[in-house]
């Protein structure tokens, strides 16, 4: 059959360059410039970063290239996409399930993203304000906590970020997702290499490096690798259809390898920069390295209270992360939106109401979790954390493990040798990586953290 047919009924990119932006837009998010540099400070520093960067380089990169190729080639909402692959390569019909994960995870997710996402909202009015300006570590430090111990004012800024996010993913692909991308994402850039300079003035820069590239393995546990593995699912959106259902509006020539490696550098570049703005400042102060998801917040606004222009540059940052986030959040909604609208026939605006409404009163269990169920815990973990872990670590590694045995063990290899049209050496690393090392990586891993290998 020719392959020219295939089309989303949801449109497509206008160009792979829109593909490109709206991918990476999903990829550098809260889980750069929040999550990665607090729970490499939880995990111990420089041998958690190495782990991570191999994640991301045998594991997470195979998968997002196969991610995006299933999308692709299936041409629909995660759930069709894989109910169309499963006929077209006569796969085993129970293949079909793994779309249903899209719908669950990427619904889990935002709900707990979104009241982060509403922390970054209710920091752009403080750094508008003035609100740094000349305050030390512990003053900054009590300011977060007292904002955090507000149930109301959380809920309000969750509020914000879920409605905001269903006005946008309600326009759809074109209108919607590609116009917003382009714009804040080079000035984020920008601004975390300035930040980066201005910890260079604090005199615990070298301090900073030691911790976060020299490697002291002998902090390394069997829970800290899973948490590595976990995040460079996170960070890269891969494992549950958000890729996938982004795949699918992209145009049929574009390079699929080389769109994933751009979107891998400029996800990595960002998180790298983001921990070298923040730990000089950590260090410099005095503060904690496993403060917590706190920790981006205790830390920067003392940058900015004290640098020159730190108001216009701490709006700025601000502004710049709740935009990298919102890019997030609409990509986590996307996919589970689309199968609504293809299978059930819902309109879009329907659709985004109903689960943007779901996700937004399942947040609030997040919400308390800062708070008034802060000592309710599981497993020695608050709500919060463990709908984090259970989400990021368990369920993302799982969907893109079976994505990568479907893609080449199940998937004729013509079929994929077809999409990818890569060179005969670049093919046979992906598929070596995606068909073993993957796959083996993240059992052993997952068996391991999870304490199953004993
Ligand atoms: N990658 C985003 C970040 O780092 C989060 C994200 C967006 C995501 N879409 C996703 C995570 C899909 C998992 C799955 O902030």
């Amino acid at each position: 059959m020719t392959i020219a047919k295939r089309e989303s009924i949801h449109g497509q990119w206008s160009s792979r360059l829109a593909f490109v932006l709206a991918a990476t837009g999903a990829a550098v998010g809260l889980g750069n410039i929040w999550k990665f540099p607090y729970i490499l400070g939880q995990n111990g520093g420089g041998a958690f970063v190495m782990v991570y960067l191999a994640c991301i380089l045998l594991v997470a990169t195979p998968i997002l290239i196969t991610e995006i190729m299933l999308g692709r080639r299936g041409r629909r909402s995660p759930v069709n996409a894989m109910a169309e692959l499963v006929r077209e390569e006569r796969a085993p019909p129970a293949w079909r399930y793994l779309g249903w994960m899209s719908v669950v995870t990427g619904f889990l997710i935002l709900s707990y993203y979104s009241v982060i996402m509403g922390w970054a909202i209710a920091y752009v009015k403080q750094a508008a304000t003035g609100s740094f300006t000349g305050l030390d570590g512990a003053s900054i430090k009590g300011m977060f906590e007292s904002f955090v111990a507000s149930p109301m004012e959380l809920l309000f800024w969750h509020t914000v970020s879920i409605v905001i996010t269903m006005l946008v993913v309600a326009r759809g692909v074109r209108a919607g997702l590609e116009s917003f991308t382009t714009l804040f994402m080079p000035l984020l850039f920008v601004i975390l290499l300035l930040l980066v300079g201005y910890g260079m003035s604090t005199g615990a820069f070298g301090q900073a490096l030691g911790f976060l590239f020299a490697p002291d393995f002998s902090k390394l546990t069997a829970t800290s690798i899973v948490v590595a593995l976990g995040h460079a699912f996170f960070t890269l959106s891969i494992g549950f259809g958000t890729i996938m259902a982004y795949g699918s509006y992209m145009p049929e020539r574009a390079s699929i390898a080389s769109t994933a490696l751009f979107i891998v550098a400029a996800d990595t570049a960002v998180s790298l920069l983001a921990a070298m703005a923040i730990y000089p400042v950590v260090f410099a102060h005095g503060l904690e390295p496993g403060a917590g998801p706190g920790l981006v917040f205790q830390t920067l606004p003392i940058a900015f209270g004290q640098m020159p222009l730190g108001l216009m540059f701490g709006t700025l940052f601000f502004v710049a992360l709740v935009l990298a986030a919102w890019t997030s959040s609409i990509s986590m909604i996307e996919p589970v939106v689309a199968y609504f609208v293809e299978s059930r026939g819902w309109t879009r605006g329907r659709a985004v109401v109903v689960l943007g409404f779901a996700a937004w009163a399942l947040g609030i269990l997040t919400v308390l979790s800062f708070n008034h169920w802060a000592e309710i815990r599981l497993f020695g973990k608050n709500f919060f954390e463990l709908l984090d872990f259970v989400t990021s670590n368990i369920m993302l590694p799982f969907g893109g493990l079976m994505m990568a045995v479907f893609a080449t063990w199940f998937m004729r290899r013509s079929s994929t040798v077809e999409e990818l049209g890569l060179s005969n050496a670049a093919y046979t690393l992906w598929r070596v990586l995606t068909r073993y090392v993957a796959p083996l990586g993240i059992l052993v891993v997952l068996l391991n953290g999870l304490g199953l290998l004993g």
